[in-house]
């Protein structure tokens, strides 16, 4: 049966005047619109083509026709009598940018601040001039021990070893080697949206987990388990968007309900790791047999550093380096030279830690600033402070209208309750303190928030 998306598309009139073709391809953007934005899902059925056609006022054989090149581009399939269904995994297209208007004062991207990331520089001339070739190790031995002494520091048993560019990338060779498509992944909600696209892609199934500062919530965590969960994703620490992090003693509550399921694939995100502010707490268990953390050097070394270390059970660390090597082979060992060159940096702990302080002294100045005008927030660790609102474009909408570019809640979120980001890592104390006047203002003028 159709859904109630695709009775709007019945319903929604096309002015009778308006030329065929651009009839045909207005409606054909619609519908990938719809399903883009996840308002059609897999399985959903289009409205018949009569149907369609007369409330459009167009000729049947218009609306057939793009019927069939949705088919064609693989975003819908026709089942003959039975109608036209979304399809399973609709391609994705490139992302749109995150592009800020000129004049705004960017807290909206999510970055980190380049005046805080090294200087490549001294480590890009230690690159040597001669290329690895073929047969060469997937990782330099160097940069594996740097890694493993990191991971051992944080007492993250070791089973295998790998490398991978970057989180997501990690996330989804890690996902690819020990799922299938259906299975059930548990998300946090809000979480970050780029892993809920992943899901979508890999025609996994999205479990919204419940999350507060601390991260998940036990109880979310035990529903979900109860029902049956096959995966798990958190991260343990600059929560994207929310700037949770879990305690030791969330860790721990959660670590008791993953261990009652040893086959659960649990899947930890560093993707801050050394300037996420706060220390590392792992919920795998001793009984977890499918695992793995992924600890990316995008927010300490920088974005462009597509390197993130892997560490996991033998089979699924086996499993997705094998994959690697039939495909990208390695992650290229220009770039594995830079990130050796630039940890070996006698500094760089102290420089790590000083980062990770200036980014906390910029949460916290927006925090503690919107906390005098009676306004909760989150933001424990990482780049980015959350604040729950009712009105997600009104906010948004009216911090433009100051000069201040933040991000709608909505990518971010699955069932959880509305809110906006606000990337602090690049600004200055002052400035935030700033930001949260014109906050308040912007609330109290409208988008109330639903703490204060
Ligand atoms: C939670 C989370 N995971 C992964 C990433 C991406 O990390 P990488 O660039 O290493 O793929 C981000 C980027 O902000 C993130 O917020």
């Amino acid at each position: 049966m159709a859904n109630e998306y695709s009775k709007a598309l019945v319903f929604r009139q096309v002015q009778a005047s308006q030329p065929v073709m651009s009839k045909a391809s207005e409606l054909a953007k619609e519908i990938e619109q719809q399903i883009r934005v996840g308002d059609l899902t897999a399985g959903d059925r289009l409205p018949a083509v009569r149907e369609l056609a007369e409330s459009r006022n167009l000729a049947p054989n218009t609306v057939a026709s793009v019927y069939r090149t949705l088919a064609d581009r693989g975003l819908v399939r026709g089942a003959g009598r039975k109608g036209t269904f979304v399809a399973g995994a609709p391609p994705i297209r490139r992302p749109v940018s995150d592009h800020v208007s000129a004049g705004l004062q960017d807290l909206a991207t999510g970055n980190p601040d380049s005046r805080l990331l090294p200087d490549l520089t001294a480590s890009l001339s230690m690159v040597g001039s001669h290329s690895a070739m073929y047969g060469a190790p997937q990782i330099l031995p160097e940069l594996s021990d740097w890694f493993v002494q990191w991971f051992e520091n944080d007492e993250i048993p070791i089973g295998g070893i790998g490398l991978a560019s970057g989180s997501l990338d990690g996330i989804e060779r890690i996902l690819a080697a020990r799922t299938r498509p259906g299975d059930k992944v548990g998300v946090e909600d809000p979480g970050y949206a780029s892993i809920f696209d992943l899901l979508r892609a890999a025609r996994l199934q999205p479990v919204p987990l419940q999350i507060d500062s601390e991260g998940i919530t036990p109880e979310s965590l035990l529903d979900a388990t109860s029902v049956g969960l096959d995966a798990l994703i958190v991260t343990p620490r600059a929560h994207n968007p929310t700037g949770a992090a879990f305690t030791k003693q969330r860790a721990e509550e959660l670590t008791a309900i993953v261990e009652r399921h040893p086959s659960m694939l649990v899947i930890e995100d560093d993707h801050a790791a050394h300037v996420a502010g706060v220390d590392y707490f792992s919920v795998v268990s001793e009984a977890t047999a499918r695992w793995a953390v992924v600890r990316s050097a995008a927010k300490s070394l920088g974005p462009d550093l597509r390197v993130a270390g892997l560490v996991g059970d033998v089979t699924t660390i086996d499993r997705v380096m094998g994959r690697q090597a039939l495909g990208a082979g390695w992650v290229s060992h220009i770039l594995q030279r830079v990130v050796v060159g630039l940890v070996s940096a006698p500094e760089i702990d102290s420089m790590f830690s000083d980062v990770a302080d200036q980014y906390q002294t910029r949460r916290q100045a927006l925090t503690a600033s919107l906390s005098e005008f009676g306004i909760e927030a989150t933001g424990r660790s990482g780049l980015n402070v959350w604040v729950p609102v009712d009105d997600e474009a009104t906010v948004v909408a009216g911090m433009q209208r100051h000069g201040y570019a933040i991000r709608a809640g909505a990518r971010y979120r699955i069932v959880s309750e509305p809110g906006v980001r606000i990337t602090t890592a690049s600004s200055h104390p002052e400035t935030l303190t700033a930001v949260a006047e014109t906050l308040a203002g912007v609330l109290s003028a409208g988008g109330q928030t639903r703490s204060g």
